[in-house]
């Protein structure tokens, strides 16, 4: 009987369809469906996530997730049963786009351990910005920020990065496209 593929989970976290971090996240999802893996994309644009309101109650009751009614109460399940993550983002004003951030801060349950855990043993942040260098981009912004995040929430985390600036331009970068197809692979081997 052969073992169950492990399940990727991918979240984007631009607007624009068939844009750069999507086609970079599209390159890692195919790298971890070539070493075995099933794979998902979500756009969050097409949920309504709106931005915790810093109540607590997550981390004081069991009973939900969290207070807010949203579309986090579809995406809580899907969050607990994936087995890897990929988010993707284009950089704005120098770190994370606001959907990914309304995302992040909604993470905040599961730092509760009382609370359902997730089991997802691993991570993948696919960046990109329009300025050559990442530096002057703002890219380090968030790429702390990430590291920062899933350090605390006990998830190792890998990142891959790419300058593009108009859409679809991460077409002609194929050294960007190569690395987030390997870092894929390597998110399930
Ligand atoms: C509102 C906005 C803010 C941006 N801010 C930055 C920035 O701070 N640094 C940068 O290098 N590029 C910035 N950009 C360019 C985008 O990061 C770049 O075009 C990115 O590849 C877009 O990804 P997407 O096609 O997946 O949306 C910005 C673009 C927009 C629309």
């Amino acid at each position: 009987m052969s073992a169950r593929k492990p399940l990727v989970l991918a979240l984007v976290g631009s607007a624009r369809r068939r844009g750069n971090c999507d086609l970079l996240c599209d390159a890692a999802l195919a790298g971890a469906e070539k070493a075995g893996a099933r794979v998902g994309k979500l756009y969050l644009c097409d949920f309504d996530i709106r931005p915790c309101t810093g109540c607590d109650a997550c981390q004081h009751s069991v009973r939900k997730m969290c207070a807010l009614n949203d579309d986090m109460a579809r995406l809580y399940p899907l969050l607990r049963e994936c087995d890897r993550l990929v988010l993707a983002s284009p950089i704005y004003f120098f770190t994370m786009s606001g959907y990914t951030k309304l995302l992040m801060d909604r993470f905040y349950p599961f730092t509760n351990p009382k609370q359902p855990r997730w089991k997802m043993t691993r991570a993948l942040v696919c960046l990109t910005y329009g300025a050559d260098d990442p530096f002057a981009a703002g890219c380090g912004n968030a790429i702390g920020a990430f590291n920062d995040m899933f350090t605390y929430l006990k998830v190792p985390v890998a990142f891959v990065h790419a300058t593009a600036w108009e859409k679809g331009a991460i077409r002609a970068n194929r050294a960007a496209l190569r690395k987030a197809r390997a870092c894929g692979a390597a998110l399930v081997r």
